[in-house]
């Protein structure tokens, strides 16, 4: 049995994402900035495809921006809105998407802005009092704080961190990777000046994505060069990115409530049959409690054991089951998740992120706690 529980690093294509991008493969090839028929049709398809995407999460076509992903969307909306707003001063988490931190990390090296980071405790919760203290003591400050984890799976409420930016005149952007496609977002009442998404976390293509910024916290471009996506992003346009994600997002939205019944009894089993076949198992950051994580994330933590030291995701790999120590970024490598580091977490425990998409079975699931009964059985 091959099992793909890898689902936050990215997920399977839908067949009906990719028969929407085909024909803009096969016969509209046409550079959409080209004022000939050819061209027209094709701007016509992008255009759609932004009014969808709008219409889908409530806001307008014009603050709608399509990048290659959420790295750049993050990169602009960060880069960009610091510069434009005169911004001197950045909050965000140590346990960000390498996307937010290693950019603002950045921005505070060049010297452009002076970075703080809010506490998280052993759960990976952060304090809003903390946020509030920093938003008072720094007007003009730039927030970047995460809708949900996507090692944890931690849900922030975007509506508290919105309000207090609100309040203390702050410009907010939220990583949305994790929860675009997943959860229903409302820009109209959502108090979130930048949002971003990629494709393919929510069954669209690779390489696809979008940053939303509101009407009036307008950004400069990222990317100079030709008048692309109304002068904020040169280049000629990944017209099939573009088609596919719109595909992929009005896929979403269509089934929302079905695809989270079946994902969320697929984690309630896991959590369920870990704690009767494992001894000792933990769940880490707030994934276990699924009020208050994303339903498309586990992170297992495991008791200590000898055979499976360093081993752990190897010997699931061998089974056929793939999934990650963490971002898909850091998986295999030997440095280890930022963001457990941030939780202190034990380091004698091997920690494994399942991460579940609406193609996953239940079968799956009893096959991979099969395996690791088994794996765990041996060390006792
Ligand atoms: C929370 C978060 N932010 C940003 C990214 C980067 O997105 P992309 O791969 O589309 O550049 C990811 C993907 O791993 C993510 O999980």
């Amino acid at each position: 049995m091959r099992v793909y529980f890898d689902n936050a690093a990215t997920t399977a294509m839908d067949d009906r994402v990719i028969e929407a991008m085909l024909p803009y493969m096969k016969l509209h090839y046409g550079n959409p900035s080209s004022v000939h028929s050819h061209g027209r049709e094709v701007r016509s398809a992008v255009e759609k495809a932004r009014k969808k995407v709008a219409e889908l999460i409530n806001a307008s076509p014009s603050e709608i921006f399509f990048t290659s992903g959420g790295t750049e969307a993050d990169n602009t909306a960060i880069v960009c809105g610091i510069e434009t707003h005169g911004i001197k001063h950045a909050i965000t988490s140590p346990i960000e998407h390498h996307a937010v931190l290693h950019t603002l990390e950045e921005c505070a090296k060049k010297g452009k802005i002076k970075l703080s980071l809010l506490d998280v405790n052993q759960k990976g919760e952060i304090n809003l009092d903390q946020l509030e203290g920093l938003l008072k003591a720094n007007p003009n400050s730039f927030v970047s704080l995460m809708h949900a984890n996507n090692e944890i799976g931690n849900i922030n409420d975007l509506n508290a961190i919105g309000n207090l930016a609100k309040t203390y005149g702050a410009f907010f952007h939220s990583d949305t990777v994790q929860t675009m496609g997943h959860y229903v977002h409302d820009l109209k009442t959502l108090p979130v000046d930048a949002l971003v998404a990629g494709g393919h976390k929510f069954h669209g293509p690779k390489g696809s994505g979008f940053l939303y910024v509101r009407k009036d916290k307008k950004i400069h471009p990222f990317i100079h060069g030709g008048a692309q996506e109304r002068n904020m992003r040169g280049g000629t346009e990944n017209v099939i990115g573009i088609i596919g994600i719109a595909k992929a997002l009005e896929l979403a939205y269509e089934d929302m409530d079905g695809h989270r019944s079946h994902i969320e009894s697929l984690k309630k089993r896991f959590i369920g049959l870990l704690k009767e076949n494992i001894p000792g198992v933990a769940f880490n950051g707030l994934s276990g409690d699924l009020d208050r994580s994303l339903y498309t994330v586990l992170n297992v933590s495991l008791p200590p054991s000898e055979e499976n030291r360093g081993m752990l995701l190897f010997n699931l790999d061998l089974q056929g089951i793939s999934a990650s120590g963490g971002s898909a970024c850091s998986s295999g490598a030997t440095v280890g998740s930022h963001v457990l580091r941030a939780l202190g977490h034990d380091p004698e425990r091997e920690s494994v992120r399942f991460s579940f998409s609406r193609f996953n079975t239940l079968e799956e699931i009893d096959y991979t706690v099969e395996k690791l009964r088994e794996l765990y059985t041996v060390s006792v």
